[in-house]
């Protein structure tokens, strides 16, 4: 299981926020990883306001693979960016390992994201100029450590998607399949306690999309991450460990 404090960001920043004690093993109990309790976000379009989501309640277990279906417009986006520290609710709490979103300060949410949470997008966000082992060394300078330490970490877990013999290639000389791993990997990088995957399979085709979820679940379960995955493509579910249906802002079993 991944340690509760990520080693990889500034973890005195993270115990601030959320003091936890490792060592001791005193913490019997440890938290969710996510929980989302009556969630409401509600957004202004104008003079008119649109409900995107409409009490939500999900709690989702360190090792985890949920998987949440629902077609465009339903809430997928707005859920993660709410589990993401990204939106705050319109009303509904929030924890992330134990800690609750609503008390913390924007300073201290941007610490959380970047120490506790790694986000996964539709179409990667890899930079152009970077090479893959570039991608993943990034995250070790931007949390404002040096990237040499980190490249032992950085090229196993290339190696565990599938890609160490592409470590020097650059995103435009990778395929789709391939940039997604890249992206799974570098959002493992700081080690987070929570992975967010926004549709990561909605630029590739049917067996790609369903390896994407099996790679996705394999690494939740190695790492010990709590993952989240939005979409509308119903491929690869199998290797979900739960599946739920997202339908106008309100979550259901599938
Ligand atoms: N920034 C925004 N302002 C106004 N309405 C929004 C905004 N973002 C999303 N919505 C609306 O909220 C609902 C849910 O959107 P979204 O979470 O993006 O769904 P999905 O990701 O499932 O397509 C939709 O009706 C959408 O139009
Ligand atoms: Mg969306």
């Amino acid at each position: 299981m991944a340690p509760v404090v990520a080693a990889l960001p500034n973890a005195g920043a993270v115990a601030e926020i959320a003091p936890v004690d490792n060592l001791s093993g005193t913490s019997a109990v440890r938290p969710a990883a996510l929980e989302m309790a009556s969630v409401v976000l509600r957004h202004r379009d104008g003079a008119d306001e649109v409900v995107a989501l409409d009490g939500i309640d999900l709690t989702v277990g360190s090792g985890e693979l949920v998987v949440i279906i629902g077609p465009s417009g339903s809430g997928k986006s707005s859920l993660l960016a709410v589990a993401g520290a990204l939106l705050r609710p319109t009303s509904g709490t929030v924890r992330i390992a134990g800690t609750e979103l609503g008390s913390l300060r924007r300073r201290q949410l941007s610490a959380l994201r970047r120490d506790r949470i790694g986000f996964i997008f539709q179409t990667g966000g890899l930079f152009p100029s970077l090479t893959a082992l570039e991608q993943l060394l990034l995250v070790a300078e931007v949390a404002g450590q040096k990237a040499a330490p980190h490249r032992d970490r950085a090229e196993q877990l290339l190696r565990d998607v599938g890609l160490g013999s592409r470590l020097d290639h650059r995103p435009d000389q990778l395929s789709g399949g391939e940039r997604q791993r890249v992206a799974v990997a570098r959002a493992l990088m700081g080690r987070p306690a929570l992975l967010l995957a926004d549709e990561p399979t909605a630029s590739l085709d049917r067996s790609r999309s369903a390896e994407m979820v099996e790679l996705l679940a394999e690494q939740t379960h190695r790492h010990g991450a709590a993952t989240v995955l939005v979409t509308h493509d119903p491929d690869g579910l199998s290797h979900a460990d739960r599946v739920l249906t997202l339908v106008d802002g309100r979550l259901t079993e599938a």
